[in-house]
């Protein structure tokens, strides 16, 4: 039976996925090349540092430590400039529905993101009332698809694996719960998602019956 709920933030309750895409994009085309959507899929979940990598080997280019973390910072910089701007207007549809709905239902909720900017998206969307726990990029030494953040989430709140479902937009996400022991519900498309328990298009299509058939 399902008693806490592990999200992730990027792409699940806020639509931020749109900003790192730009951001990576635009780091590209500073180094001459340029990559798809279809691509933009295998970054998201990833971390920062792994992303850079993924996005250097399709160009084709080879850059030393000390180069990473000046590209790593100059497109997180880009990045933080959109997100500090957001507005809660820019929380996904149905998402402050949902999670009023399982919290007065008694589930627990804890936070799993991959990202070290989770505070500044929570705090500028108002969304980090919600979460009893928050586990994060700064808190992780493994990324997605290694479930270490949602295996750290399910013991903060103090249940195991398989009283656990994440939501994620993912594949290394979806991945990650699935190698945790814990259900997934996929955020996006069922091609995509394949490894999901279940999948929805967002947070708006689910209410706290489908936790209880899981
Ligand atoms: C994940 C995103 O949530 O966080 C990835 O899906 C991103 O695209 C990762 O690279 C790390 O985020 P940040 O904000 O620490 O660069
Ligand atoms: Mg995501």
């Amino acid at each position: 039976q399902i008693k806490a709920c592990l999200f992730d933030l990027d792409g699940v309750l806020v639509d931020t996925a749109v900003y790192h895409y730009q951001a990576w994009k635009r780091l590209a085309n500073t180094m001459g090349f340029d990559f798809t959507e279809v691509q933009n899929e295998q970054l998201k979940g990833v971390s920062r540092v792994e992303s850079l990598n993924k996005i250097l080997a399709w160009g084709g280019v080879t850059k030393t430590d000390t180069e990473k973390e000046e590209l790593a910072t100059l497109k997180n910089s880009w990045y933080v400039d959109m997100i500090t701007k957001m507005t809660p207007a820019e929380v996904l549809p149905g998402t402050v529905e949902f999670l009023t709905a399982i919290h007065q239902a008694g589930y627990k909720l804890a936070l799993g993101s991959a990202s070290k900017n989770s505070a500044t998206i929570l705090e500028r969307t108002q969304l980090a009332h919600f979460f009893d726990e928050i586990v994060d990029g700064n808190m992780v030494t493994k990324s997605k698809p290694d479930p270490e953040v949602f295996l750290k989430g399910a013991s903060l709140l103090g249940f195991k694996p398989e009283e656990c479902v994440v939501f994620e937009d993912a594949v290394a996400g979806v991945e990650a719960a699935k190698r945790g022991g814990m259900k997934a519900i996929g955020i996006g498309e069922k091609s995509v998602l394949t490894e999901a328990d279940k999948v929805v298009s967002g947070l708006d299509k689910l209410t706290v019956k489908d936790l209880e058939e899981l």
